[in-house]
């Protein structure tokens, strides 16, 4: 008997037709399939809701969390000049994929909306969420990719193009989570560290450390076209005397050697593949003195994928879009770590979903064995 593919319609699977209900065939549910398709659709809701200002625009009226809806999709659309039955449909989306709040016909911000959504939002994603996928072409080529093992339009041909707006879009993201790891990693009871910073983009790491302690000093490195993004946030934050801008490729500009209390790699390990991430964590091994320390922050697989869906679908948008980037492992960046003569390794956690390893270089060289 031919069955359906919505799992509302399956009124065939009734014990009537089929038996009693301890000989009932129940097939599994099509649920995961539906949202998987239908993520498709959500993304575009949020993309264009951005687009037209939705958020921004509730967040002028007043409709915020807490009070009672009272924004009409017709006032709504008058203010931002659009189609008032289409913003409808978009905001009835909005509020079936819980970012927003519908109660009799009027809409607010939630408190997802508010925080992450609007452009002044306390965390705001509104820059990031139409890049952080990577361009959109790539996905739809991704068996294409697979079957070639590289992208056909590797975003390594214009890094700057892309990565500028990318780390325009994380800045905030990244540098709560620097800023939280104080806790844990204590930076700010250090009285002037030298830091470095390679792959900064918005420099989102040296400039929690630098705002932390008076006295410390970094040196920013990051591509020609993109560095001017740290340039701005760090002049933005007023940090900027203290950092000297390195621009040019992370493997091959000068670096002083045991010149640094602290190196950071954040979120360039996936993008390189193991030889790129291997290099650079032997670069930050010479780049720091005797008990210096590495922060590497980038999104870890779990020993079992399916445990860390987050990280497996991050490294998943490099593979798509990058000629060297795959998911990388917690256990494939600790061998790397503890190779290259770190010790002391720890994996932590400052906001949810942002994950850092950070690392020690020993006073003396770990002896070799017999
Ligand atoms: C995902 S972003 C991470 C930015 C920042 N470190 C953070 O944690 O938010 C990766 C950064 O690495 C930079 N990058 C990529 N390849 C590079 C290279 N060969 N040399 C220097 N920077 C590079 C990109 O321009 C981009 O700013």
């Amino acid at each position: 008997m031919a069955d359906s593919p919505y799992p509302e319609l399956k009124k065939s699977h009734v014990p009537e037709r089929v038996g009693r209900p301890w000989t009932d065939y129940k097939p599994p549910p099509s649920a995961p399939v539906w949202a998987v398709i239908s993520g498709f659709g959500s993304y575009h809701v949020l993309v264009a809701a951005l687009e037209l200002g939705v958020f921004d625009a509730l967040a002028a009226r007043g409709a915020a969390p807490g009070v009672p809806p009272v924004e009409t999709a017709k006032g709504l659309a008058e203010s931002l000049g659009v189609s008032a039955p289409h913003l409808e449909a978009l905001l009835d989306s909005l509020a079936v994929l819980g970012l927003l709040e519908r109660v009799g016909g009027r809409y607010s911000l939630n408190d997802p909306a508010a925080r992450y959504l609007t452009t002044d939002g306390a965390a705001s994603m509104a820059s990031l969420v139409p890049v952080a996928p990577g361009p959109l072409d790539n996905w739809s080529r991704l068996a294409d990719t697979i079957r070639a093992g590289r992208p056909a339009e590797a975003i390594d041909n214009d890094p700057a193009d892309f990565y500028r707006p990318l780390v325009e879009g994380t800045f905030t993201t990244m540098l709560r989570a620097a800023t939280r790891a104080d806790f844990q990693v204590r930076y700010s009871a250090m009285t002037a560290p030298r830091v470095l910073d390679l792959g900064a983009g918005g420099a989102p790491w040296a400039v929690a450390v630098l705002k932390a302690c008076p006295g410390a000093t970094a040196v920013i490195n990051d591509l020609d076209g993109v560095i001017e993004v740290a340039q701005r946030t760090t002049a933005e934050h007023g940090v900027a005397d203290r950092c000297e801008f390195r621009p040019g490729d992370f493997h091959t500009i000068e670096i002083e050697s045991e010149g640094y209390d602290m190196v950071v790699l954040g979120h360039v390990c996936r993008t390189e593949g193991p030889v790129g991430a291997r290099q650079l964590i032997a670069r930050a091994a010479d780049a720091l003195r005797p008990e210096g320390r590495l922060l590497l922050a980038d999104y870890f697989v779990a020993p079992e994928p399916q445990w860390s869906p987050h990280s497996v679908l991050m490294g998943m948008t490099m593979m798509a879009s990058t000629i060297h980037g795959f998911p990388i492992t917690a256990a494939q960046v600790a061998e790397w770590l503890r190779d290259a003569g770190f010790e002391t390794l720890r994996l932590i956690e400052p906001i949810g979903h942002q994950f850092v390893y950070t690392a020690t270089k020993p006073l003396k060289p770990r002896a070799e064995g017999p």
